[in-house]
């Protein structure tokens, strides 16, 4: 048996149990520009596709050991956009057409004609050409998705360990909880978990327990018959089962009330989801990433978490850091920020020295969130290619006024500005509480309501 006559053509792997055809075949596709592989026999057959990864699969239906059938399957099995080819004889007709209905490409008589094979090829390769690039294409816009939006930006030592932590767990089917503050990017490395498992072809799909009330939260979550409640007026699949394939993301998980905890404990001991209004229990295959800003521990303490649901939800934990405890990260997100604010927006912009150090000694209590809100405010303030600090909310540079004063492009700043300045970082200093601002700057807290109103300051 030749194995492979490599002209570049698509690759064509010929199976079938009589020596003769096998010979008369692969001449046949060479000479067409095809690269022909053969094998003898179903069970050869089903060796070669593995080792030829074949573009077309052409099998005979009646074989002994291993038919044309088994093959079918076998090939769908491991690509089911390998087109598969059926010969058959008038005898195994019937099965031949009910493969087709099965996901055969196509089916041709023997004994066949030349032409008519290689026409049937020529389409075969056409619809696998098609197939492969719309797959090339999806993933390609999965990659221009992620880095442009979603990948996960950073570099510090705790933010390469999430990553190391989500690649590991990525690939398995544990149940992963995020936990961190608000803005930390816990939606990011949900979605960076399911993008590198094997469901990134399936669906990502999202809740916020905390939006909803008990009750339509119940039939997001688990859908409904119709007529389940006022209002129900056809069944709704739920988010448990649309996930099917994917990856299902319970987002402030730690606002659920004690009876949807019972109902989520459930889904997670036995995967069966029960919609609202029904007794059939249907069982759901998505993959569940949860994540919460609460302490849980600290809700479990106080009542308000189940602890078995923790437990079966923290089979693998991650914590994401604070941006304050990882600072090397924030000049690379500050260019990341302005990199697609300015693809967006066609023009370029970058942050004036003082606006850098500004952003760098920021406490960022609202996290990755919070800096991202910054700079889209800071780069719509700006008219000119260098955002100054003055462009910063007053919270991001208050504790430092002496920076708002060597940001004026005059040297000799107005009185207005370190005024201004003076004001934001007595407040700050003072945690906002105006009143005791108002006595540290001996000024009357109705001048300095004044004064914060001019300034457009108040809240
Ligand atoms: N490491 C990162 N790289 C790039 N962008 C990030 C990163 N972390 C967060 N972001 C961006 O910051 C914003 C907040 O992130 P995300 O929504 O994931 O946070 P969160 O922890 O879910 O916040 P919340 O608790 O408020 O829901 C998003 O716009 C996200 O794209
Ligand atoms: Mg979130």
């Amino acid at each position: 048996m030749i194995d492979r006559t490599a002209n570049g053509g698509p690759q064509v792997l010929v199976i079938d149990d009589e020596a003769g055809i096998l010979d008369s075949l692969r001449i046949l596709l060479k000479n067409e520009g095809f690269t022909p592989h053969v094998a003898l026999g179903g069970r050869a057959g089903l060796d070669r596709i593995a080792t030829v990864s074949p573009d077309i699969v052409l099998t005979d239906v009646r074989m002994p050991a291993v038919d044309g059938l088994e093959i079918l399957s076998a090939v769908r099995h491991r690509d089911p956009d390998t087109p598969v080819i059926l010969m058959t004889a008038q005898a195994t007709l019937q099965s031949a057409m009910q493969a087709v209905n099965e996901g055969a490409y196509y089916y041709i008589q023997k004994p066949f004609r030349n032409d008519e094979m290689v026409a049937i090829l020529r389409r075969a390769a056409e619809h696998r050409r098609l197939k492969v690039e719309n797959h090339s294409l999806k993933a390609e816009i999965r990659r221009r998705d992620k880095t442009t939006a979603g990948q996960p930006v950073g570099k510090s030592k705790s933010w390469l360990e999430v990553l190391r932590l989500a690649e590991t767990v990525a690939p398995t089917e544990s149940t992963v909880l995020i936990q961190g503050e608000s803005g930390t990017g816990k939606e990011v490395i949900a979605r960076y978990i399911h993008d590198l498992s094997h469901r990134a072809d399936g669906p990502f799909l999202s809740i916020n327990c905390g939006a909803l009330p008990e009750s339509l939260l119940e039939s997001e979550l688990f859908g409904h018959t119709k007529g389940a409640f006022t209002g129900a007026v056809k069944d709704k699949v739920g988010l448990f089962a649309a996930a099917a394939k994917g990856t299902f993301f319970l987002d402030e998980i730690g606002e659920t009330t004690p009876a949807t905890q019972v109902k989520l404990l459930r889904v997670l001991q036995s995967r069966q989801i029960i919609p609202v209004g029904s007794t059939d229990a249907l069982t759901t295959d998505a993959r569940m990433v949860a994540a919460t800003n609460r302490d849980l521990d600290d809700e479990i303490r106080r009542g308000h978490f189940r602890r078995d649901l923790f437990y079966r939800l923290n089979v693998i934990a991650l914590h994401l850091p604070p941006l304050r405890e990882r600072r090397e990260d924030i000049p690379l997100l500050v260019d990341a920020f302005l990199q697609r604010l300015g693809e967006t927006r066609g023009t370029t912009k970058s942050l004036s020295q003082t606006a850098e150090e500004a952003i760098q000694e920021h406490s960022w209590p609202g996290n990755v969130r919070e800096l991202e809100n910054a700079l889209e405010r800071a780069w719509i303030l700006t008219p000119g290619e260098t955002i100054e600090s003055s462009a910063l909310p007053e919270r991001v540079t208050a504790r430092a006024p002496e920076r708002l004063i060597e940001d004026r492009p005059s040297p000799n700043p107005t009185l207005d500005t370190i005024e201004r300045a003076y004001i934001m970082w007595i407040l700050q200093a003072e945690g906002g509480n105006k009143t005791r601002a108002a006595e540290s700057l001996g000024i009357d807290p109705s001048t300095l309501h004044r004064k914060l109103s001019r300034f457009g300051a108040e809240s």
